[in-house]
């Protein structure tokens, strides 16, 4: 029987699969992934067995940031598609009953939005300007930037206005990601009406980029980086927080997001959001509530190494947050930022200590780590699933990235002419950047690029150990990762329950297992130990993450999904 939430729920438990359009399915052959790609991979998905997808940005854009540096916040990029393409794909996929989400990117636009031209054009102290986060320079010829801080992606948050003005313009990303400023009311109605064209449009949500950045407090005296850096938004004992971060995690960010949920609520049902907010965990809540978002990214299992405590705690955790603001938690493994899972569970721990704090200094991390020989490449598979068998277990809505359902492992044959990402080229290379994870998914093991397209190559290189893990072969090898997954959502159906989760202690206080009781009988026992157990006694086998089981033993480094008998 399969668990019926109501309606306007539906994202509580979802399975998510996000796709990065543009390294997803090349309908026209020319390298670039596209609208019909999807359209024509529908059946894919729908076999896998989700039950929405969101796309990351598919807007126009110079693609300078993969497509987070949107040019028109209403259209589809010529390069991919057009809006009957997007009606089309959307109406494939509902005929199939998955829902699209889309990614909406509000803390900055990109250097080609027609706003920001017009700005560079206007000049200084226009009303044009003030839709952005222009400042005078600094020094006599003020061609020092306004403040010495740093941009995410390396070199100076600040860039010339290019009108030869003594002005500079604030980006908090790349130089081609100019923020908005978000106390401007044009900036405010013109997302209202950017979220509603889509509403109107049939998708059912959104995910917000970078959620915690849009308000700002940009008042002179700006503090200097040294000062900056240490800031943080805190909980003060009466609950109000003292904002002392000018541009990171501010309480009012939260009024824009009630206005957002005033709209979604005029959907039926109602439009859901998630936030991607990098904010410490006592402050996450505030985007996920009900009044707000509704739902916020839960980072936290991505940080944890294969370690029978660091998951129990983290899931504790993420559970108790989740349910004190009456929200979902998020399971999330692998997404178009980080390093693919199977790769990160083949390389050695990260002491917990040294885990840099936010997504992307975390993957620079590991991309560098990558460049170590000493990938276990089949442990690391091995463990990725046991994981994604585990989070797919528990309480809340699980978010796949496109291909960690074959077990793809990171791509580390770019060459640095290749590099798309912006963190590569303002680092000088030596932060190696998130194309690694981007590469084209594998469809075909014995067509050109694999099947993605069958004109010009694909726009990031595909290694040739990539047919081995094309969507035909594992569809013909029944323990491939690929039908690992797909068993995995057609019994997580049937399986959904209450939000609830019971523990069954071990008695040996060295035990490596975890195991817990989901309603209905149905029970996840965890093998992060390297040798065998027995399955509990009374429970049949529904599913396991490893190859068949063999004496009903549990292999090492292995997830099972058991019924009572
Ligand atoms: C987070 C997105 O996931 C990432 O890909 C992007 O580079 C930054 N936000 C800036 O938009
Ligand atoms: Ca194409």
């Amino acid at each position: 029987m399969v668990y019926l939430l109501p309606d306007a729920d539906w994202w509580r438990q979802a399975v998510i699969y996000q796709i990065y359009p543009r390294s997803f399915a090349d309908a026209n052959g020319d390298g670039i992934g596209d609208l019909k790609g999807i359209t024509s991979r529908v059946p894919y998905l729908k076999q896998l067995g989700v039950d929405a997808v969101w796309l990351s940005p598919f807007y126009p854009s110079a693609l300078k940031d993969g497509g987070y540096d949107v040019a028109d916040y209403r259209d589809v990029d010529p390069k991919i598609g057009t809006l009957e393409d997007f009606n089309e794909m959307s109406a494939t996929l509902k005929q199939a009953g998955i829902k699209v989400m889309v990614d909406i990117v509000p803390n900055h636009s990109s250097d080609d939005h027609e706003w920001f031209q017009a700005a560079v054009k206007a000049g200084k102290g226009s009303a044009e300007r003030a839709r952005y986060i222009f400042r005078d320079g600094l020094g006599e010829n003020k061609d020092q930037p306004p403040t010495d801080w740093l941009s995410i992606f390396g070199g100076s948050a600040w860039s010339p206005s290019g009108s030869d003005d003594g002005q500079w313009y604030f980006h908090w990303f790349d130089s081609s990601q100019p923020d908005f400023n978000w106390e401007h009311s044009d900036v405010k109605e013109d997302f209202l009406k950017t979220l509603k064209f889509w509403g109107d449009r049939g998708v059912s949500g959104f995910r917000i980029d970078v959620a915690h950045g849009l308000a700002k407090d940009m008042s002179e005296p700006l503090p200097n980086w040294e000062t900056l850096d240490k800031l943080t938004t805190r909980k003060l004992q009466n609950g109000n927080a003292e904002l002392v971060h000018p541009i990171y995690d501010r309480d009012e960010v939260h009024e824009i997001y009630q206005s957002w949920r005033k709209l979604f609520n005029q959907y039926n049902p109602p439009l859901m959001a998630v936030a991607e907010a990098w904010v410490a965990p006592d402050r996450k809540g505030l985007y996920a509530s009900s009044d707000g978002l509704g739902q916020a990214f839960s980072f936290d299992i991505l940080l944890c190494n294969f370690h029978k405590e660091e998951y129990e705690e983290c899931i504790n955790r993420s559970l108790a947050a989740a349910r004190e603001i009456k929200s979902s938690n998020t399971w999330v493994l692998s997404n178009h930022d980080v390093m693919r899972h199977a790769s990160r569970f083949g390389l050695p721990d990260v002491p917990n200590e040294n885990l840099p704090v936010s997504q992307v200094a975390l993957n620079v991390f590991l991309q560098n780590k990558l460049q170590d020989p000493k990938v276990d490449v089949e442990g690391g598979l091995r463990r990725a699933r046991a994981m994604t068998m585990m989070i797919l277990a528990l309480p809340g809505s699980t978010y796949i990235y496109q291909g960690e359902e074959l077990g793809l492992q990171e791509v580390v044959e770019i060459s640095p002419e290749e590099r798309q990402d912006p963190i590569f080229r303002r680092t000088e290379g030596h932060d190696i950047g998130r194309d690694g994870c981007r590469v084209p998914l594998p469809w075909v093991s014995n067509e050109k690029n694999f099947g993605y397209g069958s004109g010009k190559s694909a726009h990031l290189p595909q290694p040739d150990w990539m047919s081995q893990y094309a969507v035909d072969v594992e569809d013909r090898d029944p323990s491939s990762t690929l039908n690992v997954y797909r068993k995995a959502l057609e019994l997580r159906k049937e399986l959904q329950g209450p939000e609830e989760l019971e523990w069954i202690k071990n008695d040996d206080a060295n035990s490596d297992i975890l195991h817990f009781k989901r309603p209905g009988g149905w029970e996840v026992v965890v093998n992060f130990g390297k040798t065998e157990i027995n399955i509990p006694a009374g429970q049949v086998l529904l599913n396991s993450s490893g190859k068949a089981l063999e004496n009903d033993k549990i292999p090492g480094e292995t997830t099972v999904w058991l019924k009572n008998e």
